[in-house]
């Protein structure tokens, strides 16, 4: 998975990890870039500027600009930010780019944690070689500049837990090099675009944020990420099946809470690295397809909060690694095997709220005979927007305990 390694490395040291990586799959990129630094690197050299390259000055252009538009800094992060050396600044790491071992350049922003509010400038495009940008934490708010478009070497981008708005900030669509994309904890609206499953990501969070709209119907489709995390948005539809594709990266995929309709695919079963699956808090109905018994490296398995219905399958409760099983609220009728006795396996489980015969804290018989009488066929489920059709199927009890956000979900403080 992503962020452990992420977090315990310092941004210097990654960056120096990185821009080794990136010389290696972006020669290209490189060549072209190549070009222009000499070019600059050389009138630099001749006149007396006090910056030790073009690229810096363009930096010192940008950052001068950025502390036009930060209102509140009260941690000082910025205060230092004058003056030529801006290798010095704060929260600013330089390295040698990939295309030139001679010289240094802004590679790295990790302003996590410094509760800054302002606005992100046009001019931040000027830092084109930047590879680590991190404003977890902050205050930014308005929309994301589509000058980033020019940030070629832009590997990882953390622009979670701040007050951005709009739609989904295309512009990271546009990134070659991106990997990395944590957006959560903002106020982004409207669509995911399907492009974003086009990109080789490793890890994309868009949870807590104000998406609406289909999950796209490539989900997953031509990706390779380990992790994702679309939780707590309105998105509604059904999973796709085309999240299989993932099947040879993906070790957590959560998403609770996005008014997800219609019967779990199949193809979920078929996520064979899958350690996380949490879709609780949805519209969905029918069965645990039988498919989810192949997931032998499965740890947390959470279903609450939905209409779902049938038998609790012991192929579930035996898997080798499951830790934690919560299937409550939901319209169960049947624990098979050993799944009625899981503190036996050590395994956290909640089965509360169900109709189980023999298990405490069920749902009264009153409420289970309806649901129970009418049988979900999943090959005529059809797949509802966010207030569509399957959602009125049974009351589904409104969530009143605090959420709470798995590692994952919660922003990183790094
Ligand atoms: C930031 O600088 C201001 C003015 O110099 C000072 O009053 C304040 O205590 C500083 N804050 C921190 C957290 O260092
Ligand atoms: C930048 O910081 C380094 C190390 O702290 C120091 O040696 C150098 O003099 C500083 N450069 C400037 C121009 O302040
Ligand atoms: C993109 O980066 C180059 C330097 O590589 C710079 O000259 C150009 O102005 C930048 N474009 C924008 C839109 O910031
Ligand atoms: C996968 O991505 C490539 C470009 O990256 C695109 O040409 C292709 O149509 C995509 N396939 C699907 C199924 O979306
Ligand atoms: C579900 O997401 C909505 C926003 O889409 C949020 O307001 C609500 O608190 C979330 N509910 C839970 C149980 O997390
Ligand atoms: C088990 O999973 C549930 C649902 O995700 C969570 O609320 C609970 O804290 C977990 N318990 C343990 C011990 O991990
Ligand atoms: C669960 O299993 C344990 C040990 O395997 C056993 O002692 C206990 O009686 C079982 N409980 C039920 C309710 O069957």
């Amino acid at each position: 998975m992503a962020s452990p390694l992420f977090s315990a490395i310092t941004s210097h040291a990654l960056l120096i990890i990185l821009f080794v990586y990136l010389s290696s799959i972006s020669n290209n990129l490189a060549a072209k870039h190549s070009y222009s630094s000499t070019h600059h690197h050389h009138r630099s050299s001749h006149k007396s500027s006090p910056f030790r390259n073009e690229k810096l000055h363009q930096a010192y252009i940008a950052f001068q600009a950025w502390k036009r538009v930060i209102y509140s800094d009260p941690s000082n992060f910025t205060s230092n930010w004058v003056g030529p050396s801006v290798c010095n600044y704060t929260g600013i790491y330089c390295a040698a780019p990939p295309y030139n071992h001679k010289i240094r350049v802004v590679a790295g922003i990790d302003l996590n944690g410094a509760d800054i509010a302002g606005f992100l400038p046009d001019e931040l495009g000027l830092l084109s070689d930047l590879a680590l940008f991190h404003l977890n934490s902050n205050r930014f708010c308005g929309i994301i500049p589509e000058t980033l478009s020019n940030l070629s070497f832009l590997f990882e981008l953390d622009l979670s837990n701040n007050r951005f708005v709009g739609p989904f900030p295309r512009v990271v669509l546009s990134l070659p090099a991106l990997n990395y994309l944590d957006i959560r904890f903002n106020e982004f609206e409207g669509p995911l675009p399907p492009e974003l499953f086009n990109k080789k990501l490793d890890a994309i969070f868009v949870n807590n944020n104000r998406l609406t709209s289909m999950i796209p119907p490539n989900f997953g489709a031509n990706n390779s990420a380990s992790v994702v995390v679309i939780a707590n948005n309105k998105f509604g539809g059904c999973l796709p099946p085309s999240i299989a594709k993932l099947a040879d990266t993906l070790e957590e995929l959560l998403v609770t809470n996005t008014s997800l309709s219609g019967c779990l695919p199949p193809e979920v079963g078929y996520l064979y690295k899958l350690k996380v699956l949490d879709v609780s808090f949805n519209n969905l109905v029918g069965p645990i397809p039988y498919s989810i018994a192949g997931l032998a490296q499965l740890e947390q398995l959470n279903f609450a909060h939905n209409t779902m219905t049938g038998i609790v399958p012991e192929g579930v409760c035996v898997l080798p690694n499951l830790a934690n099983f919560s299937f409550s609220y939901n319209f169960f009728c049947e624990e098979q095997g050993i799944c009625s006795n899981l503190t036996s396996k050590r395994i956290v489980f909640d089965d509360r709220r169900n109709c189980l015969p023999e298990r405490p804290l069920q749902r009264s018989n009153k409420v289970c005979q309806p649901v129970l009488e009418h049988p979900v066929e999943c090959f005529e489920q059809h797949c509802n927007g966010p207030f569509g059709g399957s959602v009125a199927l049974v009351p589904t009890a409104m969530p009143t305990a605090a959420p709470m956000f798995s590692p994952s979900m919660a922003p990183t403080h790094t």
